[in-house]
């Protein structure tokens, strides 16, 4: 258990969808490391409305359009990336393959797009940068109770040339996963670490149900907007908020001096029963909006993204880019480099073809009235009484 049971040499034309990629790597991986990475917490509530709130929205596209040069580009925080779509900032990827993090870096460097690096990578922040040194990257931080250490970490991601700061706000605690208790899955294999921490004393301890839970009480429970202030006497990198579900936080991280925010529950991993991420995202959007400082604020998602018409119904909701979580674990034990690669090309190719079909050539068309609202009723659609 911990790491990837058999080499299992997959055929990688055989993944055609971003689910393929978790089919395939089922067996590879084994019972205990499959289902770490697949499953929610609770009841799974979260994790399942991540990809059922994406279905009860519907696309009303527009034709007779052109459409015969559609480009996907996109600059964020000043750098041109090829496509709305990223790599979630998420933890030990040495787990799905023994390249782990230099080998997505690669893969996005290829790609053309951005890859958030978790505080709880399995190589260190500064060898990601180093393995692909073309690829654009954002550090992903926790703030911890060792405030010095928190700083410290900061500070080297802003000398190893990552470009922004993504803060995630929505784990003071994990959530309970039943599925590691239920299988044991409690500790990192021999050999893999927590790569960005100088010691591994507290970050890599057994006795709870999985190596993640152990670090929970390192993080700082007192921890509130007015840290992102702090933060940002640390460093002069843009800091985005990730982890908001609420119009509220919103507006409390860009008045806080947020220079972007991630619609996100981690993936249904952190507060089991907290609403969709797609179905947050719409009264976010407003809010931040309506702020002053907030009109030019980008606004991210991740949580449920698994094809290229949820990239655009999540666009036409305001969103700039969404980042892709277990897509990327399952394609990287499938296939190392090569399968995050395919895996991005492949949702690539769909959001290419999803705006050719809704009638749009640049991401600035593809714009709200492209999918029913039900809240705003918007749409004939009615959902049929249970
Ligand atoms: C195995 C695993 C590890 C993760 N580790 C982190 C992490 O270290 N930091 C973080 O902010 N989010 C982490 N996440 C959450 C992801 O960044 C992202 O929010 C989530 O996976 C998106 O949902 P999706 O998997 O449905 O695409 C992790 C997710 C998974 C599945």
């Amino acid at each position: 258990m911990g790491s990837p049971e058999k080499k299992v040499p997959v055929d990688l034309s055989r993944c055609i969808s971003l689910d393929d990629f978790q089919r395939q790597a089922k067996p590879i991986l084994g019972k205990a490391l499959y289902e770490y990475v697949a499953s929610g917490t609770d009841d799974e509530q979260t994790l399942s409305e991540n990809r059922q709130a994406f279905k009860r929205m519907f696309l009303l596209p527009r034709m007779m359009r052109v459409v015969s040069d559609i480009d996907l580009r996109l600059d964020v925080f000043g750098q041109r990336l090829s496509m709305p779509v990223f790599v979630s900032p998420a933890g030990v990827h040495k787990l799905m393959h023994p390249e782990g993090e230099c080998a997505t870096a690669r893969a996005c460097a290829e790609a053309g797009t951005l890859m958030g690096v978790s505080q709880h990578a399995t190589v260190s922040l500064e060898d990601v940068a180093a393995a692909a040194p073309r690829c654009a990257r954002w550090f992903q931080l926790y703030i911890l109770k060792d405030r010095e250490l928190t700083a410290g970490i900061l500070r080297r991601s802003e000398k190893a040339g990552y470009t922004a700061i993504c803060l995630t706000v929505d784990s003071v605690r994990f959530g309970s996963r039943e599925a590691d208790w239920r299988n044991n899955f409690n500790g990192l294999p021999p050999g893999v670490t927590l790569a960005n921490y100088p010691t591994q004393d507290g970050y890599n301890d057994r006795v709870k149900d999985a190596w993640d839970q152990n670090t929970e009480k390192l993080f700082d429970e007192r921890a509130t907007w007015s840290d992102i202030a702090w933060l940002k006497s640390l460093t002069s990198l843009p800091i985005l908020v990730k982890g908001i579900l609420t119009a509220q936080d919103a507006v409390s991280a860009v008045e806080a001096g947020a220079s972007g925010v991630i619609v996100s529950n981690h993936g249904g991993r952190a507060l089991d029963g907290s609403l969709s991420s797609i179905e947050s995202l719409a009264p976010v959007v407003k809010a931040v909006r309506s702020v002053p400082t907030g009109a030019n604020v980008p606004i991210f998602l991740d949580s449920g993204v698994r094809r290229g018409t949820d990239v655009l119904k999540a666009l036409a909701l305001g969103a700039t880019a969404v980042l892709l979580g277990r897509p990327m674990f399952f394609s990287l034990a499938v296939g190392g480099q090569e399968g995050v690669q395919r895996m991005l090309s492949i949702i690539r190719d769909e959001l290419e073809a999803a705006m050719a079909l809704c009638g749009c050539q640049r991401l600035q068309d593809i714009t709200k009235d492209l999918v029913t609202d039900f809240r705003e009723g918007g749409s004939t659609f009615h959902r049929p009484r249970l």
